[in-house]
């Protein structure tokens, strides 16, 4: 009876904490994450799971509307008649805490949709910016007006993409997911706009844990090793339903623990998404898991073949 009386002033509480933050930030605010995580813990653990879903539906309504300027008519028009949509960095829509100041020396490393820098607070953490109009291999005005008609093409704002897989997927997954890739913490707001922020990933010696080919280039006695990473990386992504299909090196760095290496995949914005005009492959489980071992057998050809050999494959994956 007492924990009964706990528990609703618990979450009486936790109710009352977001109503109160609501009302101060706004509605669309991302500080408000973790005032709706909070509460839907809450419900999760009073086994209401569909309350739960709302509060992280509303997590990640919030996190698309903030990560992404709004692709709406106007800038559909624009691509239409071919006027150069904006440069400049997204339009706040909320009154952030604080401004984070981002410059070249923290940089770490560009992707074709966004660059990643080292969080000015935290060695450990990093941030990715979406890169501006025009000037991601998604973000393209080619690329926009199609997805207006073919929605299941990749998203122009990769960290859109990849916030909806850390709240849908990755969540229901829980720590197993973490096995094999970073940690997010929310999103900073920055002079270059919007950022998520994830965890560097390092090696226990505290050097920087080296992208997959470069490990590779540095270390090729290490080829044997690393081939028997990524075959444990692939089952764990077979035994856990993810269908990863980015497999270039940009993506994987290797890091070296004591605990045993490790190889991390650090950019998950298209899992499941093998962003073709008819992903019909998608339909059917078997063609998409075919299709993600095509390309993995493909990755190991191309970044170890040349040091190995014909790469020799286990029982597990001769299927
Ligand atoms: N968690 C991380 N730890 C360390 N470095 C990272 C991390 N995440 C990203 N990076 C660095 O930033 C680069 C770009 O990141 P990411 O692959 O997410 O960008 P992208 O533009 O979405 O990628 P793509 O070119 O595959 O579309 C990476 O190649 C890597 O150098
Ligand atoms: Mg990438």
């Amino acid at each position: 009876m007492v924990s009964a009386r706990c528990q609703s002033e618990e979450l009486v509480l936790a109710r009352r904490k977001f109503q109160e933050a609501e009302a101060t930030l706004g509605p669309f605010h991302p500080d408000l994450t973790e005032n709706l995580e909070a509460l839907a813990k809450i419900y999760e653990s009073y086994g209401e799971s569909r309350k739960a879903k709302r509060c992280y539906a509303r997590i990640l309504k919030i996190w698309e509307k903030v990560l992404a300027p709004d692709y709406g008519l106007k800038c559909f028009l624009a691509d239409i008649l071919g006027i150069p949509l904006s440069k400049q960095p997204p339009k706040i829509l909320y009154k952030p805490q604080r401004l984070i100041h981002l410059n070249e020396n923290l940089l770490l490393g560009i992707g074709e949709n966004r660059i990643c820098f080292i969080h000015p607070d935290d060695p450990g953490l990093c941030i990715k910016i979406d890169r501006p109009w025009d000037e991601g291999r998604y973000n393209t005005r080619r690329k926009r007006m199609k997805r207006v008609f073919m929605p299941w093409l990749a998203d122009f704002s990769s960290n859109r993409e990849e916030a909806r897989f850390y709240w849908k997927k990755a969540r229901r997954l829980g720590e197993i997911f973490y096995l094999y890739a970073p940690r997010c913490y929310g999103i900073v707001t920055t002079n270059l706009g919007p950022g998520l922020v994830f965890e560097r990933i390092f090696n226990d010696d505290g050097t920087k844990s080296l992208r997959l080919d470069l490990h590779l280039k540095r270390h090729p006695e290490d080829a044997e090793h690393v081939l028997e990473l990524l075959k444990e990386l692939y089952q764990h992504l077979t035994e856990t339903g993810l269908l990863f299909y980015s497999w270039s090196s940009p993506n994987f760095v290797v890091q070296k623990r004591k605990a045993g290496d490790r190889i991390v995949i650090i950019d998950w914005k298209s899992e499941s998404r093998p962003n073709m005009d008819f992903p019909a492959i998608h339909l059917f489980r078997s063609l998409a898991q075919r299709k993600m071992e095509e390309k993995f057998l493909g990755f190991l050809e191309r970044y170890l073949g040349p040091i190995i050999g014909p790469i020799p494959m286990g029982s597990d994956l001769e299927s």
